[in-house]
């Protein structure tokens, strides 16, 4: 299949956010004989390629798990060849995707981040802040049950300093204290790598997303997936809690 071929959505329903778990890179390094991290290489690649689909779809939000709050418990040498991924992938890809247009945001608590990979997701962030193509947030020490806490103790002090009372703190008011404040909520969740687990993404935002998973390991997950993913998407009937349509036309 040609590339404007793959990227053709089956209709035009298409989600506003998109949250993606990139899981299977071990187990596609292992199933090629190979080290861990060479999956994890393989998987930065695969994330280019997505990234550069969504954004051409015209998809105006994607969340990327690049690494999660429980991930620093992984062996020190996987997470060290992780770092170095990940300053790789910032140099050459940052500048590139500032050059398409592209906002890149990181979520999560990045204290624990070696001090120079801190300063340059602060600078990438300020470089692509006024870009008004894709909102690309790499979700990079996060955690959704971190998330809700930091929000929460926002919240708390808020109400010690005087400055709210206990009873204004609503969805609304909790919500802008998230991490993805002022976007839309992922509309598809996609995990790759065979687990059927949301695994503390965003645990909040994720209340009525629909969720997709496929077995196809993360460094395979190509156009094509994305295409698969996106078709399954746009058949789902979405009630947000309501009865729908069919519920609709039963009760008129
Ligand atoms: C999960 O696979 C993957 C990760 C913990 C790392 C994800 C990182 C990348 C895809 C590369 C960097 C991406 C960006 C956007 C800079 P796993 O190791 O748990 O795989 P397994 O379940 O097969 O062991």
């Amino acid at each position: 299949m040609s590339q404007s071929e793959a990227e053709k959505p089956s209709n035009s329903i298409l989600p506003r956010h998109v949250a993606i778990i990139m899981d299977g890179n071990g187990r596609w390094a292992k199933g090629r004989g190979r080290p861990r991290h060479m999956g994890h290489q393989a998987g930065a690649q695969a994330a280019e390629v997505v990234i550069e689909s969504v954004a051409r779809r015209g998809i105006p939000v994607l969340s990327l798990f690049a690494f999660s709050s429980e991930n620093w418990s992984r062996p020190q040498g996987e997470i060290r060849r992780l770092m170095d991924l990940f300053r790789r992938a910032m140099k050459q890809a940052v500048p590139k995707l500032h050059e398409n247009g592209v906002r890149v945001s990181f979520l999560g608590d990045r204290s624990r981040f070696p001090e120079d990979l801190q300063v340059k997701m602060g600078e990438a962030e300020q470089l692509t802040a006024a870009n008004s193509g894709l909102h690309l947030n790499i979700a990079a020490g996060y955690g959704g049950r971190w998330d809700i806490l930091q929000a929460a103790r926002g919240a708390a002090q808020e109400v010690a300093d005087g400055r709210i009372r206990p009873e204004d703190i609503d969805e609304a008011a909790l919500g802008r204290k998230l991490s993805l404040s002022g976007l839309p909520a992922p509309d598809l969740f996609i995990r790759t790598g065979g687990e059927r687990r949301i695994s503390n993404y965003f645990l909040w935002d994720l209340a009525y997303t629909e969720l997709y998973f496929t077995d196809c390991l993360w460094p395979d997950f190509d156009a094509d997936a994305l295409n698969a993913a996106l078709a399954d998407f746009s058949e789902r009937e979405r009630r947000f809690g309501g009865v729908g349509r069919e519920g609709a036309e039963s009760l008129a």
